[in-house]
C-alpha cells in the first residue's frame, strides 16, 4: 500500500485549540452549495467581504477557481465531482484545524458527497448552506452562458439537466435567492456566522 511508509506527525502539532487563541475564532467549514447560477459565488464574496470588515479571518474555497488549478484534472462525471469534492473537503477541514473560516463554493449535486465532506470535516466543524433557485430561473440568469451551451448541446453532463441534483433535507441554512434580495441573504447569513464562529 502507497501509505504504508508514511508517518504523519499529527499527533504533535499543536491543536485546534491553540489556533483559535491566535484567530478569536472557532474554525468553521461553511459550505454552499446549490445549482450554477443560484448566487452561491456571489453570497461567498459578499460574505467575504462582511467578514472582513468584522476582523474575521475567511477564506474563499470556490469551484471554479479550484478547477482551473488544484482539481483541472477533474470533469464533471461523478467520481471526479465526488474527487472533487473529498479534495476540497480535506484542504477545508485543514484549514477550519487552523482556527480559520472556512467558505466553500461548490454545487456538490449529490447527498453522498455533503455526506461525505461532513464526515471528512467533522460534524461540529461543518455547516451546510443551501443556496436555493430553481433551475429556471438559473437558466434565465445565465450569468456564465453556460445554460446556453447546455441548449446548443455544447455540455452534455450539466447539474440539474442531465445530471441531477438532489434537494438536500435538512440544511443547516437555507437561502432562496429567487425570492430574496442579496442585500437580504447577505444580512441572514453573516448574523448567523458570526454567533456560530463566537468563542
Ligand atoms: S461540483 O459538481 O463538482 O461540485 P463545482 O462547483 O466544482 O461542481 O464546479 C461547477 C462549475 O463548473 C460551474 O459553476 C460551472 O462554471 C462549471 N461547469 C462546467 N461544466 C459543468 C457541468 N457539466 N455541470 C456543472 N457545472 C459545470
Amino acid at each position: 500500500m502507497a501509505s504504508n511508509n508514511i508517518h504523519p506527525v499529527k499527533n504533535l502539532l499543536l491543536k485546534r485549540e491553540d489556533k483559535e487563541l491566535i484567530t478569536g475564532r472557532k474554525g468553521r467549514v461553511f459550505w454552499f452549495y446549490g445549482l450554477s447560477g443560484s448566487g452561491k459565488s456571489t453570497l461567498a464574496i459578499q460574505l467575504e467581504k462582511n467578514l472582513h470588515e468584522a476582523k474575521v479571518h475567511s477564506i474563499v474555497l470556490d469551484g471554479d477557481n479550484l478547477r482551473s488549478t488544484i482539481n483541472r484534472d477533474l470533469g464533471f462525471n461523478y467520481n471526479d465531482r465526488k474527487e472533487n469534492i473529498r479534495r476540497v473537503s480535506e484542504i477545508a477541514k485543514t484549514l477550519a484545524e487552523n482556527g480559520l473560516v472556512v467558505i466553500a463554493s461548490l454545487i456538490t449535486p449529490k447527498e453522498k458527497f455533503r455526506e461525505m465532506a461532513r464526515s471528512i470535516i467533522g460534524n461540529e466543524t461543518f455547516k451546510d448552506i443551501f443556496v436555493q433557485a430553481s433551475y429556471e430561473k438559473c437558466k434565465e440568469r445565465d450569468v456564465k452562458g453556460l445554460y446556453e451551451k447546455v441548449n446548443s448541446g455544447e455540455i452534455k453532463d450539466f447539474t440539474g439537466d442531465k445530471s441531477e441534483f438532489e434537494q438536500p433535507n435538512a440544511p443547516w441554512l437555507l437561502i432562496n435567492t429567487e425570492n430574496e434580495s442579496q442585500k437580504i441573504s447577505g444580512e441572514k447569513i453573516l448574523e448567523k456566522i458570526l454567533k456560530e464562529i463566537e468563542i
